[in-house]
């Protein structure tokens, strides 16, 4: 980059007053700057956009133009646009990552949870069912478990886990302004799920209409600041299909949150990427891997029947450059047990070990959870001792 006079200071200088809108940080301090002098009184500046078809362009043109402008010394503006490469892409991502961590506002929710949202290009696809048997199979390894729907008037995760009461509350305490919610418990093995919903709080047809007119995001914001979770391994987020304001807001609360994304093996890999790899930037959120559901059904004798086709999940992953991490099973016990309320992943049959090895990945590669005993500001001292050791 040319810094050398102080013409081409000035133009950095005003040019570190343009944010990436998507990003929350200014373009020089991503990265995003290539070049900025100033040569006859024409300022030329470069700068490189996460995708060249970026929609916000026209708003980064305006701002660098209107601000370059104003000094003195420049009379005409010349923009070059570029394209980040992959891996300066990944620093940007990273930066931006680590100045909304420091800018967030604190919520309930430990520094130390691994926060999964899960996610998908479409509807219907098994989000719900992934989110609530990934969170039966964490549980059964003996961790905390968060469930957290945020399908707001869509929730479906309260029957899959068999939680019906009403939520409680409990008095603020000296340092809270206000009541906290505090999530239904359902504890499965050594380990422990707390689910948030929507639907534990609706009593009539007509609450769940008041909760209609509410704004998504500020829902979700709800959920995250006015619930007590307590201690948290894991939070996993099921979300509604295809709000993007959700998964704004996400990203804005829980800067360390982290996308699965299923699919199905029928998907047209393509067009569901791009929808996914735009869900990611817009909230730069990092994808963690698909999970592909709905794989071929197997019979009793070992036969397979490819009902919804093969390798799309393969397709998609490799489209958006990450793993797969599984593939789950067609099987009638993932619906029944949806709708009893006992998650397949806590029986035996192939959904059911699909579920539990995706989730011992997690645990072991994907998302280890974070270990804060050797940490000063460890809170471990008030996770009762028999929900981790046993
Ligand atoms: N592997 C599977 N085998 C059989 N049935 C499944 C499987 N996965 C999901 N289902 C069924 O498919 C339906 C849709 O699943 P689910 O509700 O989990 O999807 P979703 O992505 O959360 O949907 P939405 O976008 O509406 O929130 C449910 O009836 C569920 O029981
Ligand atoms: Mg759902």
């Amino acid at each position: 980059m040319s810094e050398g006079s102080t013409d081409d200071d000035q133009v950095l200088a005003v040019l570190r007053e343009v944010m990436d809108p998507e990003l929350h940080d200014n373009i020089v301090d991503l990265g995003m700057v290539r070049s900025a002098y100033v040569q006859d009184r024409t300022a030329h500046v470069t700068i490189a956009l996460t995708t060249a078809g970026c929609p916000l362009r026209a708003t980064i043109k305006r701002d660098c133009e209107s601000r370059v402008l104003a000094l003195n010394e420049v009379e005409k503006v010349q923009l070059h646009w570029d394209e980040l490469t992959a891996e300066e892409r990944t620093r940007v991502m990273e930066r931006a990552r680590s100045h909304a961590r420091s800018s967030a506002a604190p919520t309930q929710i430990p520094a130390r949870t691994r926060v999964m949202a899960v996610a998908s290009g479409k509807g219907g696809v098994g989000k719900s069912s992934v989110t609530v048997n990934l969170a039966a199979a964490l549980a059964a390894q003996g961790f905390i478990v968060g469930v957290l729907d945020a399908d707001i008037w869509g929730f479906s995760v309260p029957r899959m886990l068999g939680v019906e009461s009403r939520l409680n509350a409990r008095p603020a305490n000296s340092n809270e302004d206000r009541a906290k919610i505090i999530p239904m418990e359902r504890p499965e093995g050594t380990g422990l799920i707390k689910v948030v919903s929507t639907g534990l709080m609706v009593d009539t047809e007509e609450t769940a209409l008041m909760w209609r007119g509410l704004m998504l995001a500020k829902a979700v914001e709800q959920f995250l600041h006015d619930v007590d979770w307590g201690e948290l391994d894991y939070l996993l987020i099921d979300m509604p299909p295809g709000t993007g304001d959700v998964q704004m807001a996400l990203a804005r609360l829980l800067p360390q949150a982290e996308m699965l994304v299923i699919t199905t093996p029928a998907l047209s890999a393509q067009k569901v990427a791009v929808r996914v790899a735009d869900m990611a930037t817009r909230s730069h959120m990092p994808v963690l891997g698909v999970i592909e559901n709905m794989s071929a059904f197997v019979t009793p004798d070992g036969k397979s029947w490819a009902v919804f086709g093969e390798g799309g999940g393969q397709r998609l992953a490799d489209e958006i450059g990450v793993p797969l991490l599984g593939s789950i099973p067609l099987e009638t016990a993932v619906s029944t047990g949806g709708d009893s309320g006992r998650p397949v992943a806590l029986d035996s049959g192939p959904a059911s070990e699909a579920f539990r090895e995706i989730a011992s990945l997690i645990v072991n590669e994907i998302s280890p959870p974070i270990d804060m005993e050797q940490c000063s500001a460890s809170s471990m001292a008030e996770v009762p001792v028999t929900l981790r050791n046993n």
